[in-house]
């Protein structure tokens, strides 16, 4: 009863406090550092005959052990840094700027968090000649990239084929504060032409309603980057904004404040905003036809970023590039941290895959979840208790909806202490979860970082005794208020919070919990309901003597990676983890998925999701969702009905409500509500070996697994700034429907391919837009003709009772009556796929013939899976828009030649849609594990 009051009474509170700051924050300007840099901006876009002032000092560039280094000299204060270019391994460039004699280290740490280790450098490259003041090398597997440094002022431009590809400092708005002491605190004032006060520099930080005493005075660093020739950039999430970024300045005036990075629980976020939201990668992506290329801004502080587009004017000589008469755009952006150091990477491509892999191979792909993690997961604030989850879980099955993960939110514990049970409404947490993974399922419960002050919890005296909170500049031990109360928060950026926090995750430590039982993190930006802005005051202290502003952005990171190493470890041998989180950085994807936070159960937050999930997926981070149904509020069936159809395509996929909210389970709309619904999750269900096949592949290539139209349909200059339709795969074309009462949308099919209606398969040949029917039973998705998807047709409650469940091979054949696709297989739990214990196939069709070939290099006689898992044959083939009206078909496996059986079904012509042959073949006989051929004889 106490706990419920003190629940109420925090929940009203907090949402007081939110809307309090969030009002407030909608009132502010920002930082000042930031408005620092916008002016120095300013000042030299006003002012014709401005240059830089930092320039390399002549002869000081050298080059040792591959390192390109020089000497940076700022000639309004004579303040010298070290300018330092790698050329990579990875085909990557990257250059680090630094103070060359700080009044302390500057914080440069973020490497050790978000890298998967120091990326090694490349021999491979060549000075090339230029003119006086100059320095190029030339560099990429055919030597056609080119970096021109220039000295004096200072600029660094990247060339491909001899064409500006990026430039740094193109506009001069480097701006390298260097940390100074008081004296030279009053003195830098007049340098940046601010304001003479000096309260105003150091105090103009009053976030809130405390000062931020900043004793090294600003600090931050600025710097522009241009991309010439490129019209559109992505990235920098999360934002709940379009996929295309927006000019922060001038321009269109879409916003007047730039994009922020700065992770805060924001309740309810505006939409259509650059505001900061939970999660943070400054990574930015840029692409035109043929070309794609990206930067990631490595910085932990809080960061703001201005993009401006401009038409160019031939000054980077780009309009031998496009056709004459065609207006260029280019795209111009402004670097702002706080804090740290200048230490930016640079990728280039042809295609977006190429920076996908490279910035793989530099922050780690995504890890491969459990398979029950692409399931549908069902949560909510919360679960009231044991007897609510068996009703919830028997619903489930008595209406016939599989569902893999029931959630129990903050209320399961005792009060708030993370990692208790509250054991009057959950007196036998073990059978509970017993009770579920009897039926294949699991459970999550949440861990929040907050660690209420109570010397009789254990968790607390455990990390008091060890000396493992985060600190104020006092050295006293930092509190502040969340859902437990009075807390204080594990700093996760000390080694030894990493390990002991782990260990808390062992059975025998963490009571009640059981090898089915996984975590959910939250409130890690961090949040603390009593501080400005809702998280944690800049001057705390943590592990090393730095200052929480340096590193803000990495610690929810941090705290996610000790959770997920703690499930790793749990195990012997260890099983694959599975902790969603609501922060994220730089490398997030390496510990498990994310989602969006708190959305709103009405239509815009529906339409926000889709380009919120495009961004992080092509920032390295592919397995993230939106809560389905929306958050707070109470959703009308029929957007519930939509919101289900849209997270059945997205890659986290779980219903969630806030506490306030009425109960939503699916069945309690009734019909026809409730069988739209189940469905959708059904047909979620029958496509998981295709979204477990593009986790894998994204696990290795760093692909995207729901792709913007960008991505896919590389060179069609009209789907650049599309983001309310994309791709799962390169395979399914999918449009959501966001509208109230819309029964039909406009969906654009590019580059006069074929494509066939998901659900009735009705041929359509693109190019351009067609009038598409979506009654509410129906969400928009097109199969690409040219591709092949694995499919389960039997649906069962969850996921792992569909393991040895047969499969079947839909075929949507192109113009050339061609098509190709894959499946990977794993026993999704384990790391057994490591050892090469994994099935990956290849399925291609041509020239009459549909081939199934291994893509594993691994020896199938040692390959315990594929063994285990050789009876799993394929009972269907379904191929449309043949060509031909087949008189036999004929399968070859290396033991033997058989007929098989089939069925052609013509459809007749549908008003304005032409229609589709339909080639259903039974199947018996052909193993997913083996070698075969069907032929298709005419
Ligand atoms: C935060 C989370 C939300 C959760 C709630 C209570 O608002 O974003 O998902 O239900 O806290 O734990």
């Amino acid at each position: 009863m106490e706990n419920i009051q003190l629940t109420n009474f925090f929940s009203n509170t907090v949402n007081f406090f939110k809307a309090f700051f969030e009002t407030k924050r909608r009132f502010q300007t920002q930082s000042s550092f930031c408005r620092l840099n916008r002016a120095y901006a300013d000042k030299a876009l006003a002012n014709p005959s401005f240059v830089s002032p930092y320039s390399l000092i002549n002869d000081s560039i050298i080059i040792k052990d591959g390192i390109i280094s020089g000497c940076l000299i700022n000639s309004k204060n004579n303040l010298e840094f070290i300018f330092e270019l790698y050329i990579l391994e990875i085909g990557a460039v990257r250059i680090r700027i630094n103070e060359k004699n700080p009044l302390k280290p500057r914080y440069d740490k973020v490497k050790d968090w978000a890298l998967v280790q120091d990326p090694l450098i490349t021999l491979e490259y060549n000075q090339i000649p230029s003119k006086a003041g100059v320095t190029s090398f030339s560099f990429g597997k055919e030597k056609n990239q080119t970096i021109s440094i220039y000295h004096s002022p200072f600029r660094v431009e990247f060339l491909i084929d001899d064409i500006p590809t990026i430039i740094l400092n193109d506009r001069g708005f480097l701006n390298f504060e260097h940390l100074r002491d008081e004296e030279s605190n009053i003195e830098s004032l007049s340098e940046t032409n601010q304001s003479s006060s000096k309260n105003s520099i150091q105090n103009a930080e009053t976030s809130g309603d405390k000062l931020d005493p900043k004793l090294n005075g600003p600090g931050s660093i600025g710097l522009d980057i241009s991309f010439p020739g490129y019209s559109h950039v992505y990235g920098i999430p999360q934002h709940a904004s379009s996929l295309s970024l927006k000019e922060t300045r001038g321009g269109t005036g879409a916003y007047s404040d730039p994009y922020r990075l700065y992770n805060l629980d924001i309740f309810g976020y505006a939409i259509d905003s650059p505001q900061a939201l939970y999660g943070s990668i400054p990574f930015m992506m840029a692409h035109r036809k043929g070309a794609s290329t990206a930067i990631l801004w490595l910085n932990a502080s809080e960061t703001w970023v201005d993009v401006t587009k401009c038409k160019e004017n031939n000054k980077n000589n780009l309009f031998g590039l496009f056709n004459s008469g065609k207006s260029i755009n280019s795209t111009n952006t402004h670097w702002i941290s706080e804090s740290g150091i200048v230490d930016v990477f640079f990728f280039f491509g042809k295609t977006s895959s190429e920076i996908f892999h490279q910035y793989g191979l530099l922050t780690g792909f995504t890890s491969l979840p459990q398979y029950f993690g692409i399931g549908y997961h069902q949560c909510r604030w919360n679960y009231l208790d044991q007897k609510d989850v068996a009703e919830v879980d028997e619903g489930f099955d008595r209406h016939d909806i599989p569902y893999d993960v029931i959630w129990l939110d903050i209320e399961h514990t005792d009060g708030k202490r993370y990692f208790t049970w509250d054991l009057d409404k959950f007196p036998d947490p073990e059978k509970m979860q017993k009770d579920l993974m009897n039926k294949g399922r699991k459970m999550v419960t949440i861990i929040d970082p907050h660690i209420k002050r109570d010397e009789n919890y254990y968790i607390y005296k455990e990390a008091s005794d060890l000396d493992l909170f985060v600190k104020k500049a006092s050295g006293s031990v930092y509190d502040g208020i969340c859902w437990s109360g009075s807390s204080s928060w594990i700093d996760f950026t000390n080694p030894l919070a990493q390990e002991w926090w782990s260990k808390k995750f062992a059975f025998d430590q963490y009571k009640g919990s059981t090898e089915v039982l996984f975590t959910w993190n939250d409130m890690n930006e961090p949040s603390v309901f009593s501080s400005p802005e809702l998280t944690m005051p800049k001057d705390l202290i943590h592990h090393g003597g730095w200052e929480h502003r340096d590193l803000h952005n990495i610690y929810g990171f941090a705290y996610h990676k000790a959770s997920t190493q703690g499930l790793i470890n749990r195990t012997e041998p260890p099983r694959r983890p599975f902790v969603l989180s609501r922060a994220f950085f730089v490398g997030s994807q390496r510990y498990g998925p994310i989602w969006t936070g708190d959305n709103v159960a009405n239509w815009d937050y529906l339409a926000i999701s889709t380009p919120m999930l495009l961004t992080i997926g092509i920032s390295g981070l592919p397995f993230s969702g939106a809560d389905v149904g929306g958050f707070s509020g109470d959703p009308k069936p029929e957007l519930l009905v939509r919101w289900y159809q849209a997270g059945a395509f997205q890659p986290f996929f779980r219903g969630h409500a806030h506490r306030d909210t009425k109960r939503r389970e699916p069945w309690l709309f009734g019909d026809p509500y409730t069988s739209y619904i189940r469905d959708i999750i059904k047909e979620r269900y029958s496509l998981l070996p295709l979204w477990y096949t593009l986790l894998y592949e994204a696990s290795t290539n760093g692909m995207p697994i729901i792709r913007p139209m960008f991505v896919v349909c590389s060179d069609d200059e009209n789907v650049y700034e599309m983001d309310d339709q994309f791709f799962v795969g390169n395979s399914l074309l999918v449009k959501p429907i966001v509208e109230e009462g819309q029964t039909s949308t406009e969906v654009y099919f590019s580059g006069n391919e074929i494509y066939y209606d998901y659900f009735t398969f009705e041929k359509i040949r693109g190019s351009n837009k067609i009038r598409i029917k979506a009654p509410l039973n129906k969400i928009p998705v097109f199969l690409r003709g040219g591709s092949i998807i694995p499919k389960r047709q039997k649906i069962r409650n969850c996921s792992s009772a569909m393991h040895l469940d047969p499969f079947t091979l839909v075929i949507a054949l192109n113009e050339n009556n061609e098509a190709t696709g894959s499946l990977y297989l794993d026993d999704g739990e384990t790391y057994d796929y490591e050892k090469g214990y994994f099935v990956h196939r290849q399925f291609a069709f041509s020239a009459g013939k549909l081939e199934s070939t291994s893509l594993s290099s691994f020896d199938n006689d040692k390959n315990i899976y594929a063994k285990l898992i050789n009876s799993v044959h394929v009972e269907q083939i379904i191929v449309l828009g043949l060509d031909m009206k087949p008189s036999r078909i004929i399968a070859h496996t290396a033991d033997s030649d058989f007929e098989l059986q089939f069925d052609l079904k013509c459809f007749g012509t549908l008003s304005g849609i032409n229609t589709s042959d339909v080639l259903v073949i039974k199947v018996t006989n052909l193993s997913i594990t083996e070698d075969w051929t069907i032929e298709f004889l005419k």
